[in-house]
């Protein structure tokens, strides 16, 4: 798919803007605080749900504005299918609620739909951006958040997973708080734990397929960005003992590399959840007396995290800027090379001033990751970002520039 136009209504400090894009690559140049993240981060928002910057869908709304509307209008060139995406998101105010209520409403060709599994992977983007250097630094969730993007862009299917985790661990997060730090009843603690480990069963078996999937690709990354010399892994982390249980399974009925490549899913699906999910069970019952003590859930995947090492030592601990911005930008182009192979077309780079912080081999690295896709770039620059991309335009298809400053986009 490619973007052919783009239509903001109170997005950020766009209250209105109609922009037709080119096929492949566009720039998008002017001075700081001027809106050019924020086309990135629109195009971002509606393609895969998911801003870069802030997980708060208001902030995003035109400062005084009551919601925000994206809508792009895509085409496969394959074979000329024309379609258009949009989201909107409200803050709406009811008498029953006074107080703004939000609700997004997704739509593809002017219809609503109603399940964000069937709204994904209708357009895939990729983005590099500064907040990638997160990745390594930050937070588990910052983690968390990439992996679940992942695997729901090249498997929709796992968003509802993760939307009905997320809802069964708020109820039965309120049914602890009932118990005020007493002794929680059990048969109406295992009404929540036995779904629980079930889903959480289903979700942990994605996250570690795509994660040995994600340490594969990003270490072949990794040695080609650092010259040969540094040996990245990734490894998850979730519930104790189970990736050990998923491991010994595959031992003896299976091996690692078909649950990696999906060829023995079927086979070993069923088997592997049940006890996988028992083992949950088991561990979500240990931890009751303390969950109702602190009134909230201390075991799930809600806490997983993604390890990540340099030659054998932990990246947050014992590495450099440089390291962390080539492990950042190595686990970026794993996503890129595999939603490209997941879903056999290249998805839509985005790449927010990424260019200026990048030293000869990262650049390579990202340009050669670049072929074949549509792109949008944001930089200060035209002249430094022109001369860097010298190798990508080749006569067939020229890059459009467009001047942004102060929520006005020229194309030149
Ligand atoms: N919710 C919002 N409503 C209106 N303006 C906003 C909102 N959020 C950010 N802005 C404005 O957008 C501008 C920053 O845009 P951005 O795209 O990040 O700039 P840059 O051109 O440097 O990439 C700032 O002027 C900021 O005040
Ligand atoms: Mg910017």
């Amino acid at each position: 798919m490619i973007i052919e136009s783009i239509h903001l209504t109170d997005f950020r400090n766009y209250r209105r803007l109609d922009l037709d894009v080119g096929p492949s690559v566009n720039i998008f140049y002017g001075f700081n605080a001027q809106g050019k993240t924020n086309i990135i981060e629109a195009v971002n928002v509606c393609s895969c749900l998911s801003s870069h910057r802030t997980s708060k869908d208001r902030d995003m709304i035109s400062f005084g504005e009551k919601g925000f509307e994206i809508k792009i209008d895509l085409l496969d060139p394959e074979d000329n299918y024309k379609t258009d995406l949009s989201v909107s998101y409200l803050l709406e105010k009811t008498e029953k609620n006074p107080s703004s209520v939000p609700k997004r409403i997704l739509k593809q060709d002017s219809l609503q739909i109603s399940k964000v599994a069937s709204y994904l992977g209708i357009c895939n983007t990729v983005i590099f951006a500064p907040e990638d250097l997160n990745l390594i630094k930050g937070a588990p969730s910052v983690r968390r958040k990439f992996l679940n993007l992942i695997i729901s862009k090249t498997s929709p299917s796992y968003f509802d997973l993760l939307n009905r985790y997320n809802r069964l661990i708020g109820q039965k997060n309120a049914c602890l708080k009932s118990f005020r730090g007493g002794r929680p009843d059990d048969d109406k603690m295992d009404f929540w734990d036995y779904p629980l480990a079930d889903i959480s069963a289903e979700i942990i078996l994605y996250r570690y397929r795509y994660s040995l999937l994600l340490s594969k690709y990003a270490s072949k990354h990794h040695l080609n960005i650092s010259g040969e010399k540094e040996d990245l892994k990734i490894s998850y982390s979730t519930i104790q003992g189970s990736v050990e249980l998923i491991n010994a399974f595959l031992k003896e009925n299976a091996s690692l590399d078909s649950f990696i490549d999906g060829s023995a899913q079927k086979a070993i699906y069923v088997p592997i959840k049940a006890m996988l999910s028992e083992h949950l069970l088991s561990k979500f019952r240990a931890t009751r007396q303390n969950d109702s003590e602190r009134g909230i859930t201390g075991t799930g995947i809600h806490k997983d995290d993604l390890d990540i090492t340099l030659n054998g030592l932990p990246m947050k601990n014992f590495s450099s800027q440089g390291q962390q911005r080539s492990a950042a930008l190595s686990l970026k182009l794993s996503e890129l090379y595999m939603i490209r192979e997941f879903c056999r077309t290249s998805p839509i780079l985005l790449l927010d001033d990424v260019f200026s912080e990048l030293d000869v081999n990262r650049r390579v690295s990202l340009i050669s990751g670049m072929v074949n896709a549509q792109i949008f770039i944001t930089c200060t620059e035209r002249e430094y970002i022109e001369k860097e991309l010298g190798s990508l335009v080749n006569g067939t298809s020229l890059p459009r520039y467009f001047h942004v400053e102060n929520g006005n986009v020229t194309p030149e």
